[in-house]
């Protein structure tokens, strides 16, 4: 079966990707030779310590989407919302039109968080928190996260690289984590570990294989 990456920065000099254009069709043969035949794009948007380029993330999607095609690998393109204070700006790409990867603060959330996430909820998207493992301030115990998966329904992704790390563990052992992801910036290591990881975590596995089969 057909794996999926739903998490990656690997559209060359977009955000902080460190893939340059040379190496990119090497990256995607390590995709395809890890099993990983789907992958998505996803650069930072409105990330208050990213510079991304919006003017080329689609002129550099349909580059990368050529080159990715000649090695097996079919492309998607999302992208990876940083929820601020502040608007939510009205230019991102949902993955497949319609589910939202949503980052932030990794040591405090910000004021009106939840309302933020109603917000995309309300126009129509599912929310994916990214790497969930990474924020101090919530568990799964937490209120803040009830509310954010019983009545908004997060769907909850963490990354391949720190799947055994006690926070990881917490959400995993719940099962309630539905993605696992490389949150690869250009490493040629992560594709395989994220298949290795997906073999070890057959829950997590099941879930994604029925994702790629709903989209
Ligand atoms: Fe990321």
């Amino acid at each position: 079966m057909s794996l999926i990456d739903i998490h990656s920065h690997l559209l060359p000099k977009v955000d902080d990707s460190k893939l340059s254009k040379f190496s990119f069709s090497k990256m995607m043969k390590t995709y395809r030779e890890a099993g990983i035949e789907n992958l998505c794009f996803s650069p930072h948007i409105n990330d208050p310590y990213v510079d991304t380029k919006m003017d080329k993330i689609e002129p550099t999607f349909e580059w990368a989407s050529e080159k990715a095609k000649k090695e097996g690998i079919n492309t998607y393109l999302g992208c990876e919302l940083y929820i601020t204070e502040g608007e939510i700006p009205q230019k991102f790409y949902p993955h497949f039109s319609r589910y939202v990867l949503c980052e932030t603060n990794v040591d405090f959330a910000p004021k009106c968080y939840l309302d933020s996430l109603r917000k995309i909820k309300d126009k129509g998207y599912e929310i994916i928190i990214a790497h969930i493992e990474r924020y101090n301030w919530l568990n799964p115990e937490s209120e803040t996260f009830r509310v954010m998966k019983e009545e908004l329904g997060v769907l909850v992704q963490i990354n391949a690289s720190s799947s055994r790390t006690s926070k990881a563990n917490e959400y995993l052992t719940r099962g309630l984590v539905d993605f696992i992801a490389s949150d690869n910036h250009g490493k040629f290591e992560l594709p395989k570990l994220l298949a290795e990881t997906l073999a070890s975590n057959p829950r997590v596995y099941q879930k994604m294989n029925n994702f790629i089969k709903s989209i």
